[in-house]
């Protein structure tokens, strides 16, 4: 079984995902983890830098008990270098790994990968398309922060056009019932018209602003995104819209007191240090929970 993306899944096995990465959390926090995949080989390859999601993936391996081979800077270190094709990469990790956690720049590259193989290939990220783990704890934080997945207003804020983390977790959430979403972009960097059609061909409840002030005591997410340069072919383009929207502490007191600040990280300008003494302020809770939520999806591809 791969994990390509969050719009393969039903509620119920999303359900499941979240109960278990609870239960990691939980046998994480007393020292009594199983080692479920004792004998196991993980491969990771990254074609695209990373901090959170490939050294989370190795940790949440190692504390399953599994092995490890990875592959960091694939791009310029592995034989990607040389011309050899993603679909060649995979049947090779085929060959020695029993499961496969990849990211790259490209959309629909992690797809492609999974064609050529029955080896579990796990999405880490393929450019602006999707990353799907990251939506699953983003959704288990929202559940472990709000107590329920259902009539939240969330904001996403910054790069819209190119975020995947948005992809990714605006398909859970509509799961749930009377969630909305508002959608805060420089105008350069809105929703894709396909995106928009898709977003309204399933009914989903979204408003387009170009403002940040207008939401803020509206919601009860802010989730904050990195404008991303390395999805800009013009440098200049870049530094236009960089920084559109830098959250500040004045920001922060005009938010409901029980709304939270999420970012999937890194971030870059986008919000104020300052802010990070806030107990609204999840961002690093969040990126903590991408240790459960990866644990449960490794078990969850080995039908464990
Ligand atoms: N959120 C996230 O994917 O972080 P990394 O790029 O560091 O993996």
């Amino acid at each position: 079984m791969h994990i390509l993306s969050t719009n393969q899944f039903k509620k119920d096995e999303v359900e499941k995902l979240l109960s278990r990465a609870s239960e990691m959390e939980k046998s994480l926090r007393d020292s009594n983890t199983s080692k479920l995949l004792s004998g196991k080989i993980i491969a990771c390859i990254f074609f695209e830098p990373s901090t959170r999601t490939r050294l989370s993936f190795e940790t949440a391996a190692l504390r399953l008990g599994a092995n490890i081979i990875s592959a960091e800077n694939a791009m310029g270190n592995s034989s990607a270098y040389k011309g050899e094709t993603i679909e060649d990469t995979a049947r090779m990790l085929s060959c020695y790994a029993d499961a496969i956690v990849m990211r790259h720049p490209a959309a629909g590259s992690i797809e492609t990968a999974s064609k050529v193989t029955e080896t579990p290939i796990i999405n880490a990220g393929d450019g602006a398309n999707q990353h799907p783990t990251q939506g699953l704890l983003d959704l288990y934080t929202i559940q472990k922060e709000h107590g329920r997945l259902d009539n939240l207003s969330i904001a996403f804020v910054g790069d819209i056009l190119n975020s995947r983390t948005l992809r990714s977790l605006v398909p859970l959430l509509t799961m749930w019932k009377n969630n909305k979403f508002y959608f805060i972009s420089p105008k350069e960097l809105v929703l894709g018209d396909e995106y928009r059609k898709y977003l309204n061909d399933n009914g989903i409840n979204f408003e387009e602003k170009n403002n940040l002030e207008d939401c803020l005591s509206k919601v009860d997410v802010l989730y904050m995104t990195r404008v991303q340069k390395e999805r800009f072919s013009n440098i200049a383009d870049y530094e236009k819209v960089k920084d559109s929207f830098i959250l500040k502490m004045e920001h922060v007191g005009k938010l409901k007191s029980d709304a939270i600040i999420m970012h999937p990280l890194p971030r870059v300008n986008e919000i104020d240090t300052e802010i990070d003494k806030e107990k609204r302020a999840a961002y690093f809770r969040q990126a903590q929970n991408g240790l459960y939520i990866r644990m449960a999806l490794l078990l969850h591809v080995f039908n464990l």
